[in-house]
């Protein structure tokens, strides 16, 4: 090519699309405010359920932010960042997935102006990450303390955070499975608190039956039968040995090739094979357990072995589902069965029992010394009804732990939001230069969520929102607790209504929504439709289409 002025350097495919500065900033914008509007009316105890349709033609029922967000298929890259936040908030701490996105899509919302301005975006986000300081400050210093071994103020805690949700119909149903769950799990190490719920307390779902059989088990369940019809079915307090091995002949890592010469060759390896399974058995049975559970595979010998020594096998049992039995029995997984001790067998468990729902065939272990782990059982008429008790369970169990980690409460209902908004106000006025009015913005934005509630319960929202501003403007001691009392809509005093949140919460939330509403306002240039036939240019060198 002649290296001309005049020539033209393209350096972009010309497939690819985009959009620049200021615009890429507005069209962002609309982006996250389209998804905040999306599970707007999810908000608070009045919420709407959204029914989607999976692309495999599945239904999904829920209020749950985050459920609802996964499910469906956004175009827009801003949009998706968007989605991406309430994951995030999801597996942090398991609640305000909508609160993050609808506060975030007005961070974004309020933004608009500025950037129309020609504030550069440097300077809001500037002044959105010093509000984030102030904010965390403000809703700490209206936080309370609670007593973690209090079990009736954690489960009001949980009733609170749940009291939005579809399964609270149901009143304490799910409260006091999450409450009895997370308590199982809770272990105190010398001070190093663990609460593994997602391992540790499995949710098993088992369509039919009724809701009000939904229990914690002092144990745990799984969907496994024994290998053989013969076996016993119910033993009381069993010793238990685990095997992660598979009591079969082993085979070689690799391919191998034996060459016979003499016709009783085969015999003896079939022999040989016969006495391995048998010394693997009989290493087993001088411990004389009453249950073998291994991960792998039982052969038909095997069985023949155990079997007539009076044991019950389970084979193929998931590891995590291992695991977990290991736990509630005292028993530990061993990979050698030569290498058995006494302490590996697990005594624990005093009933070990296969039942029969509906047409399949699960195995529980209860009545657990001390069990460290558990299944919740739920039962109910629907798959729907079920999964949504589910994604409810989650959140409660999310909120015990993130109380029992970091046992401080906020006020619900807006309350928090508004100090906060209240604060940044009075912060915002001290503050000089450009830096202000974002700010100041901040602070506007802070009112979303009560505005949201007010909404969503059907109220006159200025009027509302007006007032309970006024409310906070008093400076008394009580009046960074009023809130919006989600049922009826009234201004009340969050104390009297018991609604409180984790602080956790609240923290990731603003958290969250403030650093990714700053991350999509410091994007000034969108590329998208990047042609993969041939490498067309560098997109990330900077300017794509040089002239010369
Ligand atoms: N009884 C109540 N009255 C008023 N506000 C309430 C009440 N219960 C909860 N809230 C408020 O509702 C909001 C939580 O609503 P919701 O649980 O629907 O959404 P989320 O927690 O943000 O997201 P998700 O639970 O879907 O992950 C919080 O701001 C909380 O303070
Ligand atoms: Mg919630």
């Amino acid at each position: 090519m002649q290296q001309g002025s005049q020539s033209q350097v393209i350096v972009l495919n010309q497939n690819s699309q985009r959009e620049q500065g200021s615009k890429a900033q507005l069209a962002n914008i609309r982006a996250a405010k389209a998804v905040a509007d999306i599970i707007r009316t999810t908000l608070g105890p009045k919420s709407m359920l959204k029914m989607l349709l999976d692309p495999m033609g599945g239904i999904v029922l829920t209020n749950d932010g985050n459920a609802i967000l996964r499910e469906i298929d956004v175009k827009h890259p801003a949009a998706k960042s968007m989605i991406e936040l309430s994951r995030t908030q999801d597996e942090e701490v398991g609640d305000g997935t909508t609160s993050v996105i609808i506060l975030a899509g007005e961070l974004m919302a309020v933004a608009e102006p500025f950037i129309s301005q020609k504030i550069h975006p440097i300077q809001i986000v500037g002044a959105y990450y010093r509000a984030l300081e102030h904010a965390l400050k403000s809703a700490e210093a209206i936080a309370k303390d609670v007593n973690i071994e209090d079990k009736e103020a954690i489960a009001e805690i949980i009733h609170s955070c749940i009291g939005t949700k579809f399964s609270s119909r149901w009143g304490d149903l799910v409260v006091d499975l999450a409450v009895n769950a997370v308590k199982t799990v809770y272990i105190n190490n010398g001070g190093k608190i663990e609460v593994d719920t997602k391992r540790y307390a499995k949710i098993e779902k088992i369509p039919g039956g009724d809701l009000e059989d939904c229990t914690v088990l002092n144990g745990v369940m799984f969907n496994k039968d024994v290998t053989h019809p013969k076996m016993r079915r119910y033993i009381e307090n069993p010793r238990v040995l685990l095997l992660d091995c598979p009591l079969e002949y082993k085979k070689g890592e690799s391919q191998t090739n034996v060459e016979m010469m003499k016709e009783e060759d085969f015999t003896t390896m079939l022999k040989l094979e016969e006495e391995e399974v048998e010394r693997l058995c009989s290493n087993i049975m001088k411990f004389n357990p009453d249950v073998v559970i291994t991960e792998k595979g039982v052969s038909d010998l095997a069985q023949h072995y155990l079997m007539k020594q009076n044991i019950s096998v389970i084979r193929r049992i998931r590891k995590t589902d291992n695991n977990r039995v290991a736990r509630v029995s005292g028993a530990t997984i061993v990979n050698r069965p030569e290498e058995i001790q006494e302490s590996d067998v697990g005594t624990k468990c005093h009933k070990f029992e296969i039942k029969k729902i509906g047409d399949e065939y699960f195995t529980f272990m209860e009545d657990c010394e001390e069990p460290k782990a558990c299944s919740i059982l739920l039962r109910g008429a629907s798959k729907d009804v079920l999964n949504e008790i589910e994604r409810n369970m989650h959140d409660a169990m999310a909120v015990a732990r993130n109380i029992i980690i970091d046992p401080k409460l906020v006020p619900g209902g807006g309350a928090t939001e508004m100090h906060v908004s209240k604060e940044l106000r009075k912060i915002g006025q001290t503050i000089e230069g450009i830096q202000s009015q974002p700010f100041q913005a901040v602070a506007e934005a802070m009112e979303v969520i009560p505005r949201t509630l007010a909404q969503n319960c059907g109220c006159s929202v200025v009027r509302i929102v007006t007032d309970l501003r006024a409310r906070h403007a008093q400076e008394s001691e009580e009046s960074a607790y009023f809130g919006i009392e989600g049922n009826s809509g009234e201004i009340k005093n969050m104390k009297e209504c018991k609604v409180w949140e984790p602080l956790a919460v609240k923290r990731q939330t603003f958290k969250t929504a403030i650093e990714s509403a700053c991350m999509l306002l410091r994007i000034d240039d969108v590329v998208s439709g990047l042609s993969t036939k041939k490498g067309g240019g560098k997109p990330s060198s900077g300017v794509p289409q040089l002239e010369e």
